[in-house]
């Protein structure tokens, strides 16, 4: 476990956002800049990023849906400081601010063959309910996976 810092997005944090995403992510999956934008500055957003030593070293994003759903828009660790928990208080901190938004639930996409993911979601609690055929483009399915927020 690293000692990072956790805190709010500032406008200033999304080059480095869409940086961490082009890492993270192979061009069929990665955010435009302006997605980026859009979906961190939309007034349903919650974002909850990681710094270690004033660098951003992984972030998340939800939107607060209709329905008191929390919907996982994205969450990418730098891949220099993956294993170390920091996706993991990242989602706890997500799901608090969801939950503090009146979110009974949270649920999230992940592409079938994103298996560190699944791994990962699997182990915050979360279930698999069903696969979203060609989510991601023509033969690119998505699991989607549920979460309810009832428990710490
Ligand atoms: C998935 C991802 C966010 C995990 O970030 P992370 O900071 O390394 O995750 P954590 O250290 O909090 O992992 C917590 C637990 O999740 C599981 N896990 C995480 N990465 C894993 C991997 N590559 N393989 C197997 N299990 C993994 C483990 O159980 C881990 O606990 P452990 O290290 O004690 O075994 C990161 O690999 C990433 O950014 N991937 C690219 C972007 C991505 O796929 N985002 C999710 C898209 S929906």
């Amino acid at each position: 476990m690293i000692d990072c810092v956790l805190r709010g997005y500032l406008k200033g944090d999304l080059e480095a956002m869409f940086r961490l995403d082009e890492v993270c992510f192979t061009s069929q999956f990665r955010f435009t800049r302006e997605m980026m934008r859009h979906s961190a500055e939309a007034a349903v957003a919650r974002v909850v990023v990681a710094e270690k030593d004033k660098d951003l070293v992984g972030f998340c994003i939800a939107h607060v849906e209709q329905e008191n759903m929390g919907y996982v828009v994205t969450l990418d660790v730098d891949p220099a400081y993956r294993r170390n928990g920091v996706a993991h208080l990242l989602m706890k901190c997500l799901e608090a601010e969801c939950r503090d938004a009146g979110c009974l639930s949270m649920w999230l996409h992940v592409y079938t063959d994103n298996s560190a993911a699944i791994r990962f979601y699997e182990r915050m609690g979360y279930r698999f309910l069903h696969i979203d055929k060609d989510f991601y483009g023509e033969g690119s399915d998505a699991m989607v996976y549920i979460r309810a927020l009832n428990s710490a």
